[in-house]
């Protein structure tokens, strides 16, 4: 890919794996003033978005940005037709300046999935800003053992070329970041490699030595190469689930500026390298290899239930279905509105109720929150203004938290919904609320109230 600062007569192209994706510009020929321009966008976190202009957005920009989706391709789900699956979306929460109005830190829903992102901004005159989890986490600080680093930023790759591409397309907080990097201290980069089963050796490149490990074994020291080179070869046993990749290295030793790449070789052909790519931020929720258990037959008829029976087990104390459902405008909104089950098979209604963990639509991701004081909340993460969260349990109860206070956010692979639904409620009222959902909106006994 390659991208271009129009407007100043500057040309910084970066030719990136098509993995590594993540920042995307986007920008069409100004009309009138020069609206600023999107250089870059990136998730910075689970819960945060940045936006890097070329110039100052104003405070009513960034304010229409609260309460916007952004969107995101949701896997197609068993038992349903792919062309019904919608985009999923997180909702930005709040939105705030900061680098004079050049960047734009964006509040939002937790990233429930590694794929890609795009959100719309036809108001500031360009095509949508579009990111994917992909990068590194880089922390500096002094490297002096208990400290805390200075800061932690997104980067784009491993590759300390790319860092600075993105500085000089006019990225003010890479920009600043990269500058520290001249002073004394030490930089710590993480990620999460995505490999095909097989036998690899990573190799990390710098002009100062470098350290690294994988899946927080010891770390190895590099070597220096004949051509005065530092070089650290790491021999990774992929089993296809990612792998998680710490470098250090020293900052300001003086002389050239810090340099730094990684290349991948596999043992098959060790003189064949290629430039490390498919990587994830450290924090980045990473699927775990798909379970397909062959869903259990259910054990009884599913036909036959009365749909206005059904209704009134959908809406009772003992199902509490409703706490979490809406259906025509009645219920909770917790999880999804089941309006629209009618012409699904009985089925794959029944599966999804039995075992709802099964398949989780990312929309409804659960997280597993650890707070700094060891609480722990689980369920569904959702943002509260600039500072807060909300998590909704398997009980339909909410707990308030504030961001500055978690100290950890992690996918759980169980769904709010309870699972055993159907032991408590028997084979009759399991028919009969079959019977409701599957029936049409409009011919529903109780119809919209
Ligand atoms: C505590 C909240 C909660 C309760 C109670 C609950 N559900 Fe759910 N349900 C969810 C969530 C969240 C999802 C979406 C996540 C997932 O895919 O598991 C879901 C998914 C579903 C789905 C899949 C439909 C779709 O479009 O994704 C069905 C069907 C369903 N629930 C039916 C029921 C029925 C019937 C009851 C009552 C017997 C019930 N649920 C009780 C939270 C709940």
């Amino acid at each position: 890919m390659s991208f271009e600062s129009r407007g100043r007569g500057v040309v910084a192209r970066a030719v990136w794996p098509l993995a590594t994706i993540c920042v995307l510009f986007a920008v069409e020929p100004a009309r009138g003033a020069d609206p600023p321009r999107l250089v870059a966008a990136w998730a910075a976190g689970p819960m945060e978005v940045r936006l890097a202009w070329d110039g100052p957005v104003d405070e009513a920009f960034a304010g229409r940005l609260v309460g916007r989706s952004i969107t995101f391709a949701k896997p197609s789900r068993p038992g349903w037709d792919a062309s019904k699956t919608p985009r999923g979306a997180i909702k930005i929460a709040a939105s705030r300046r900061a680098d004079g109005g050049r960047t734009l830190v964006l509040a939002t829903d937790p990233h429930p999935t590694a794929t890609s992102y795009l959100l719309r901004l036809d108001d500031a005159g360009g095509m949508p800003a579009e990111y994917s989890l992909g990068g590194v986490e880089a922390s500096w600080g002094s490297g002096v053992e208990g400290d805390e680093p200075s800061w932690t930023a997104w980067w784009p790759s491993l590759d300390l070329k790319d860092w600075r591409a993105l500085a000089a397309r006019g990225s003010t907080e890479h920009a600043a970041r990269l500058a520290d990097l001249s002073k004394p201290g030490r930089l710590s980069i993480r990620t999460l490699l995505r490999l095909p089963q097989g036998t690899y050796a990573a190799r990390l490149w710098s002009n100062v030595p470098v350290e690294a490990s994988i899946n927080g074994e010891d770390a190895l020291k590099s070597s220096a190469t004949p051509r005065g080179e530092y070089r650290v070869e790491l021999a990774v046993e992929s089993s296809g689930d990612v792998i998680d990749l710490l470098a250090t290295l020293p900052t300001g030793l003086g002389g050239a500026p810090t340099a730094l790449r990684a290349t991948l070789a596999t043992r098959a052909e060790p003189k064949s390298e290629r430039a490390l790519s498919d990587l994830l931020v450290p924090w980045s929720p990473t699927p775990a290899a798909p379970v397909v258990a062959p869903a259990a037959a259910p054990a009884f008829d599913l036909n036959g239930g009365d749909a206005a029976r059904g209704e009134a087990v959908f809406f009772s104390e003992q199902a509490r279905c409703a706490a979490c459902h809406q259906v025509s405008g009645r219920g909770g909104a917790i999880g999804p509105d089941l309006s629209n089950q009618a012409g699904r098979d009985l089925a794959s209604i029944y599966r999804e109720i039995n075992d709802p963990s099964a398949f989780i639509d990312p929309e409804y991701q659960p997280f597993v929150v650890a707070n700094k004081d060891g609480r722990v909340a689980v369920g569904l993460v959702r943002a509260a203004g600039s500072d807060g969260l909300r998590v909704v349990d398997t009980a339909s109860q909410t707990t308030e938290l504030r961001r500055g206070d978690v100290a950890e956010l992690r996918p759980s692979a169980s769904s709010i919904m309870p699972a055993g639904l159907i032991g408590v409620l028997g084979e009759q009222k399991m028919r009969d609320l079959l019977a409701y959902l599957s029936t049409p909106p409009q011919s529903k006994s109780g119809g919209k109230r």
